[in-house]
């Protein structure tokens, strides 16, 4: 059978549906590629699986109505779909609030739409985000800790979405289950995040800003433990007897690291110091964030393997490749 991967151009999604095509399934990718950033980026991802058997793509807004259940209705073999396609970025939404509802709410009902007209959907696994904890202090950020403090409008899509999905499981009785994703970094990785810009203005000799005068605090994730945790979940729906089928996972490292030693990890790996400048806080932004992981781990045997001592010279190496630098 087939696996549906929304937002197939972007990060995650690249990697996902790789990595489903590695163990042979068949991949339906869709996105709009749409220009939030490089839109030669996406493609260049995009063409890393167009080449594979096993997978077509379909360029397509979500938010449109009824896109996607025509899609579905074309493709009867799809039986479950994993949904990352999003307007992400918690800066970004203080200047463009109506892409975040577009992108994050209406595509995310048009993806629940098309799920539930599905002959028989397996499982569909959605994507959502650590920031709903979002003024949380106590850490780790455990999943029966309230998520009512969005610090911004993205949070608050992405609370929105594991609210609807909620509603949806309970009403048509559709497997469903959220990730709360922890800052996910790695080859591929993208522009707006720190990773990136950090290690472009390192090898470019350029400043970088250390917002909240450097004391941050964040739970760095690697790509190939990210998508180990998609898959893994993908693989394992609710039990048929959970009512509604419904459940939320944190995915991340376990381990929150210090943004200094993060720099100083990226200085290492680019050969070179960074010049700092220290700003204050950004609107919308978490001090801290810190996944606990005991459910994924209890349930699908998560365990994060990579370190930002491994990964963040794989993104380096990968960036210096991909620059040709
Ligand atoms: N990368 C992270 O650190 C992180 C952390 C927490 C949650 N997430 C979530 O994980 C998912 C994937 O994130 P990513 O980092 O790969 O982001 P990304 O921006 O690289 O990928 C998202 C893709 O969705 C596509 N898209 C956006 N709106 C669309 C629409 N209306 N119709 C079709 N396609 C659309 C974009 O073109 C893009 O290619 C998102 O839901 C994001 O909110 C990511």
């Amino acid at each position: 059978m087939t696996v549906l991967v929304t937002g197939a151009a972007g990060f995650i999604g690249m990697h996902v549906a790789a990595t489903l095509l590695d163990r042979g399934e068949q991949v339906v990718g869709v996105d709009n590629v749409n220009n939030y950033y490089a839109v030669s980026l996406k493609e260049a991802r995009l063409a890393t699986l167009t080449a594979r058997p096993g997978f077509t793509f379909h360029r397509m807004d979500l938010a449109e109505r009824e896109g996607l259940l025509d899609l579905v209705r074309k493709h009867p073999e799809i039986d479950r779909i994993v949904h990352l396609a999003a307007q992400p970025g918690v800066r970004y939404s203080v200047e463009n609030p109506r892409a975040y509802i577009t992108a994050n709410v209406n595509a995310h009902l048009e993806v629940l739409e098309a799920g539930r007209h599905m002959k028989k959907l397996r499982h569909l696994v959605f994507a959502s985000s650590s920031s709903v904890y979002g003024g949380n202090t106590k850490l780790p950020f455990a999943l029966e800790d309230p998520v009512d403090t969005p610090q911004s409008l993205y949070a608050a899509t992405k609370k929105a979405d594991e609210l609807i999905s909620y509603s949806y499981a309970h009403l048509y009785k559709m497997p469903l289950t959220g990730l709360r994703f922890f800052t996910v970094y790695g080859p591929w990785g993208r522009p707006d995040m720190a990773p990136w810009l950090f290690t472009e203005a390192i090898l470019a000799g350029k400043p970088i800003k250390l917002f909240n005068q450097g004391k941050m605090q964040r739970d760095f994730t690697y790509i190939d433990d990210i998508v180990a945790g998609v898959i893994g979940c993908l693989d394992k729906p609710p039990a048929a007897d959970l009512v509604p089928p419904y459940r939320l996972y944190n995915i991340g490292n376990n381990n929150s690291e210090e943004l200094e030693r993060f720099v100083q990890v990226i200085e290492q790996a680019c050969g070179r110091k960074a010049i700092i400048e220290l700003a204050p806080m950004q609107p919308g932004d978490v001090v801290a964030t810190y996944a606990d992981v005991s459910a994924t781990h209890r349930d699908f045997g998560f365990a994060a393997k990579t370190g930002i001592d491994e990964g963040l010279p794989r993104f380096v190496e990968w960036f210096r490749a991909y620059h040709k630098l």
